[in-house]
């Protein structure tokens, strides 16, 4: 086992399964330094992330993003106890160059290598913020590539999926909303931006997979298609008949059909399963509707509700780092030096 020092392994993370190349580094729970170097960019033009675009820009990144890195940490790299890398899910050949670089660094240094999972990594960067995770805690995790509902016992051996989305994510609707309201790429920042100057009461849009014949088979699933179709329709039939877009008003009434059934629905799962703890991450958890509205219920329930700061909820490097101290100081495996990139990697699989 790692020999690590009192106050928790020193741990390098890396993360490339999107657009953002993110370096962390963590000693124990404490965040030395979260570098990112974001593609997003050069993908806003094509309104979505280009996965050979990412890729290379990973490659391009990813050396002066380590240096950068340990350089503001104040670190040899000799000195880290362990590597660890999103290995899965994600697009995978922006995963590969992470995977790479990662294994590279894990045999010139001679450091065990953890190849870990992407959501338990949004859980386990709670840690750096708010202490240790509460066991077990309900995990909403929202972004533009993965809804879902977790509960989560002990984030280093394994996650229960309770559900997930089966169509569009909820920022990719945040997205898609948000390019045919005429607002740039990546969209959910500015929906709630413009959204607090709109009634969110202006349209009733639909809450998808909560009538009560939809909870018999999808309790804590979501689905977010059919309220882009929605909107869409909407602004549609407002411009064929010439009328203006109220754009504030709509955003506003879009956000709080997305935000009322995550909340809802995590609520719902946390009572069920008897948790008192629910951790919001992903892109998403940055919404100040979703974060607002999530504590008032929660508290209406007696459940307490936690939420890193904003520039922890995107993907980053620190939050691979996080899981990987966790990972070291609780004595578990690593992963074998053939680690390969696992784009379906199941939440399941907390280290691979
Ligand atoms: O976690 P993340 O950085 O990357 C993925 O794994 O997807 O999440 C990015 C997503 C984008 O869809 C973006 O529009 C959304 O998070 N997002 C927001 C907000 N900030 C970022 N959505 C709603 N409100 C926000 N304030
Ligand atoms: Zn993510």
């Amino acid at each position: 086992m790692t020999d690590v020092s009192a106050d928790g392994p020193l741990v390098l993370g890396i993360e490339t399964s999107c657009d953002e190349t993110g370096v962390g580094i963590v000693r124990g729970q404490t965040l030395l330094v979260d570098a990112v170097a974001s593609s997003v960019e050069e993908h806003a033009r094509f309104g979505g992330v280009v996965p050979e675009v990412a890729s290379r820009a990973h490659l391009e990144a990813m050396v002066p993003t380590i240096e950068r890195a340990a350089e503001t940490a104040g670190i040899h790299l000799h000195d880290v106890d362990a590597i660890a890398v999103t290995s899965g899910p994600g697009l995978v050949g922006a995963l590969l160059v992470g995977v790479a670089a990662a294994k590279a660094l894990a045999i010139g240094l001679g450091k065990p290598l953890y190849g870990v999972n992407h959501l338990a990594a949004h859980v386990a960067v709670d840690q750096l913020e708010h202490g240790p995770l509460p066991e077990p805690c309900l995990a909403l995790l929202v972004s533009g590539g993965h809804s879902s509902l977790l509960r989560v016992e002990d984030v280093t051996v394994g996650v229960d999926l309770l559900g997930a989305t089966i169509d569009d994510a909820a920022g990719e609707a945040f997205d898609k909303v948000a390019r045919l309201l005429g607002l740039p790429f990546p969209g959910g920042p500015h929906i709630d931006r413009i959204a607090r100057d709109g009634d969110a009461a202006y349209v009733d849009f639909p809450r998808g997979l909560t009538s009560r014949r939809d909870l018999e088979r999808h309790r804590f699933d979501f689905s977010f298609s059919g309220l882009k179709t929605a909107v869409a329709r909407w602004v549609e039939a407002r411009e064929r008949a010439g009328e203006p877009v109220p754009v504030a008003d709509v955003a506003a009434a879009f956000q709080e059909a997305v935000c009322d059934v995550l909340t809802r629905k995590a609520v719902d799962a946390a009572v069920t399963h008897g948790i008192d703890d629910i951790l919001i991450g992903g892109g998403v958890a940055a919404n100040s509707r979703l974060r607002a509205m999530a504590e008032t219920r929660a508290a209406e329930r007696g459940i307490r509700v936690r939420v890193p700061r904003p520039g922890l909820c995107t993907d980053n490097g620190a939050m691979v780092a996080a899981l990987g101290a966790e990972l070291v100081s609780r004595g578990r495996a690593p992963s074998a030096l053939d680690l390969a990139a696992y784009s379906s990697q199941p939440v399941t699989v907390v280290v691979a």
